[in-house]
């Protein structure tokens, strides 16, 4: 008898779209009949560019400057964006190391192909965005999670407990989606000495640099600006789409610690892309002229958050208020309903969609031949629920005051 070959699957097949697209995805079909919903589920701010930022795309457009342009990006952006890491990050580095990326996503990603090897670990936060769970697993790599402190900050000492032979990687983020906390300079001073002293490379994804609400935001690759960049170890990754709120124009940048992953990432990059779009390129130059813009929206984002997230602070649902970002994690648990069952009750009565938690804990579990199980939401996260603060200011009020009154009706303790 002839044997038939099992048939190939894609291993890519067992990682779903991450459960924010289901949120939006239910929140959008219930939308049609139920208009005039409380979006708190979704980042996208109340806020948009800058409107040079429309002029210059359509004029780089029109002008026809739509053309093929080197795989790392527009060199005048690109010196641009040194410049600007230089000044305002602190942080020092070259246009040859800088990639600019169709968002920060794409360059995320990329990134994790260029640093995954075999067998290659990655420490994540336990409670993370889950595109970064996807991007590390597309990469091949296997993700091991380190626990946060009570403010959600990431605790050194479960990093050192977590790590083994096999970790590469320590993926930071802050301010953090979708906790909103912030890690200061000790913390972050102690955290790159543990990945120093290991010999890891440190992705850190500063998305919401712009809104860091207690003092200026820090980039962790500042403390290595006097290091020759062969002995380097932070890649930092920003976008356009938080501060000038540019979300859709997908443009964001990468500043790689060493001249070796930067020549794997031209390799990545060439394969993925060729080259990020140009016209959006002149766009984001308009966007670093337009610098009063994100000062505007970090006032818009904090005044935000200081006049709907007190309650919950008072309610016992934050242990305070968000230090930075966009989004914070209500603790709804006092009810006894998962993060699952109180959103669905929060929209179906109230027309407020926020997110459950467990999409943001999930944790991977293999097989002993090393293939993944189908990932299923789940985890540390399962009793909280997220909620984007950068929309418009009375929508996020009345959300938040009909999210309270529900804990309060179905309060158990
Ligand atoms: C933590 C974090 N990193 C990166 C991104 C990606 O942003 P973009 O691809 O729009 O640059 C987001 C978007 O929500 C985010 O929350």
């Amino acid at each position: 008898m002839t044997q038939t070959a099992s048939p190939w699957f894609a291993p890519a097949s067992a990682i779903p779209s991450s459960w924010l697209y289901e949120s939006f995805r239910i929140a959008n079909e219930r939308e049609r009949e139920h208009p005039g919903q409380i979006k708190l589920h979704v980042g996208e701010p109340a806020f948009g560019p800058p409107d040079s930022v429309a002029k210059e795309f359509a004029a780089a457009v029109q002008e026809g400057r739509a053309r093929y342009i080197d795989v790392q990006g527009l060199p005048e952006l690109r010196e641009r964006l040194a410049d600007k890491l230089d000044t305002v990050n602190r942080v020092d580095t070259e246009p040859a190391r800088l990639f600019v990326t169709p968002g920060s996503c794409q360059g995320l990603s990329a990134l994790m192909r260029c640093l995954a090897g075999s067998g290659a670990e990655i420490l994540m936060p336990e409670i993370h965005w889950p595109v970064h769970l996807q991007q590390a697993l597309l990469a091949g790599f296997r993700p091991v999670f380190y626990k946060l402190d009570e403010h959600f900050a990431p605790d050194p000492e479960s990093i050192r407990r977590a790590a083994g032979p096999a970790t590469r990687v320590l993926l930071l983020n802050t301010p953090a989606n979708p906790t909103g906390a912030v890690s200061g300079l000790p913390l972050q001073q102690t955290l790159y000495e543990i990945a120093d002293e290991r010999g890891w490379q440190i992705i850190s994804d500063e998305a919401y640099e712009d809104f860091a609400f207690s003092g200026p935001h820090l980039s962790i690759a500042a403390l290595e600006r006097d290091r020759p960049a062969s002995q380097r170890i932070v890649n930092s990754v920003f976008t356009f789409s938080k501060g000038p709120a540019m979300t859709g124009y997908r443009l964001g940048y990468v500043a790689v610690s060493r001249p070796e992953t930067a020549a794997a990432m031209r390799s990545v990059q060439e394969s993925c892309i060729i080259a990020p779009n140009a016209p959006v390129q002149y766009a984001g130059l308009a966007a670093l002229d337009a610098s009063a813009a994100l000062a505007h929206n970090h006032d818009f984002v904090r005044g935000n958050r200081d006049a709907a997230l007190p309650s919950l602070v008072d309610e016992g649902l934050l242990p305070a208020l968000p230090g930075g970002g966009w989004y914070a994690m209500a603790d709804i648990s006092c009810t006894g309903m998962t993060g699952e069952e109180f959103s669905a009750e929060l929209m179906l009565r109230h027309d407020v969609v926020v997110v459950p938690g467990s999409g943001f804990s999930a944790r991977p579990e293999f097989a002993a031949d090393g293939t993944m199980r189908p990932l299923k939401p789940g985890g540390v996260a399962s009793g909280l629920v997220r909620i984007a603060f950068c929309v418009e200011r009375e929508q996020l009020v009345t959300g938040v005051e009909l999210l309270v009154a529900l804990v309060r009706e179905k309060r158990q303790r």
